[in-house]
């Protein structure tokens, strides 16, 4: 976005016109936002909204992940500034007041409805795949349709953890603890120049899966019969970790055939 707020169009036949109402930097390029809700707005957790901001003549769209919770008055986002990126670099000087477009309709089928069964919920993220499964954790119905919350971040460097204190309190709200559910939250960086900060572990979720240091730090065995997975962010990690998943029996949901594991790649 330019210094001076954009003109947006004040109708679109599928979009309204939003506000932003806070902007918070986590890093210099790492920043959640929040906007006024479209009235009816209605999404269920881990789907996404597509955005649109104007560059010049042009309306760009994007889609980012829902993270704040189905019912508050806003939506959030979080994302990454993207070098040189076209939707991103409009949102550099991005500031409470600034209009933003957001499509009626939400999508998405990363959501905990597709699975029929289970017992543990493996949440696995790369940097701003994060995103859906704060607004997952926040769902009271998935802390009672599973007995284990699992999730999984890994990041670049320690500094991308985002979300920390939210997380860290999910477990001291009554309407969560309620279900029964256990939360783990399982950190891990991949190129910190320093040791990493005690208890995050380090390397890929391929490499952590594969070497069985994931399912250790959890206490809990990844099997066909009690794990369901959800992996979002980098499409080469999902690529990857579906494979291991493959391998060791478990299928991706379908239609009409109930699977182990849900994904969505962000490129
Ligand atoms: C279903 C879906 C949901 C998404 N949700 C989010 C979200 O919640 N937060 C978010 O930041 N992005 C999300 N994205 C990506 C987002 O839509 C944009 O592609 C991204 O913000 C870059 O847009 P851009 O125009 O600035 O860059 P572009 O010019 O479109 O550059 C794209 C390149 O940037 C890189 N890239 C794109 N997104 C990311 C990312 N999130 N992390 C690291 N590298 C990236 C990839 O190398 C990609 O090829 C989502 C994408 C999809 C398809
Ligand atoms: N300069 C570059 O070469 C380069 C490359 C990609 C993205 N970028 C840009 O840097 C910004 C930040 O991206 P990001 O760090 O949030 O996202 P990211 O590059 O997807 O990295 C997030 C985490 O995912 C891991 N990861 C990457 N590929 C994987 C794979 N195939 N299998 C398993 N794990 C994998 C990374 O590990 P590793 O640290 O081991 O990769 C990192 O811990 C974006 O704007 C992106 O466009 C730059």
């Amino acid at each position: 976005m330019s210094s001076s707020p954009p003109k947006t169009p004040v109708s679109q036949l599928k979009a309204s016109t939003e506000t932003v109402t806070s902007v918070h930097y986590w890093t210099d390029k790492l920043l959640s936002f929040r906007t006024t809700r479209p009235a009816g707005y209605q999404f269920t957790p881990g789907q996404f909204a597509r955005l649109g901001v104007t560059a010049g003549e042009e309306t760009l769209w994007r889609a980012y992940s829902v993270t704040s919770a189905a019912g508050e008055d806003e939506l959030e986002y979080f994302l990454v500034q993207v070098p040189g990126g076209l939707f991103t670099e409009q949102l550099k000087s991005l500031k409470p007041g600034y209009p933003i477009l957001v499509e009626k309709f939400s999508y998405g089928f990363m959501t905990v409805d597709r699975f029929v069964d289970g017992e543990d919920l493996w949440m696995l993220a790369t940097g701003t795949g994060l995103g859906p499964f704060i607004s997952i954790l926040q769902d009271p119905a998935v802390w009672k349709k599973f007995r284990n919350l699992v999730l999984v971040h890994c990041v670049r460097n320690s500094d991308e953890l985002a979300y920390q204190e939210l997380l860290s309190a999910l477990p001291q709200r009554p309407e969560l603890v309620a279900g029964g559910a256990r939360l783990q939250l399982i950190r891990s960086t991949t190129r910190d120049q320093q040791a990493t900060a005690p208890g995050n572990l380090q390397g890929r979720i391929t490499t952590l899966l594969s070497n069985g240091e994931l399912e250790a730090a959890a206490g809990l065995d990844i099997t066909v019969e009690k794990s369901r997975i959800m992996m979002c962010g980098n499409p080469e990690m999902i690529t990857a970790t579906r494979d291991i998943l493959y391998q060791r029996g478990l299928r991706p949901c379908r239609r009409a055939v109930p699977g182990q594991f849900v994904t969505e790649d962000y490129w």
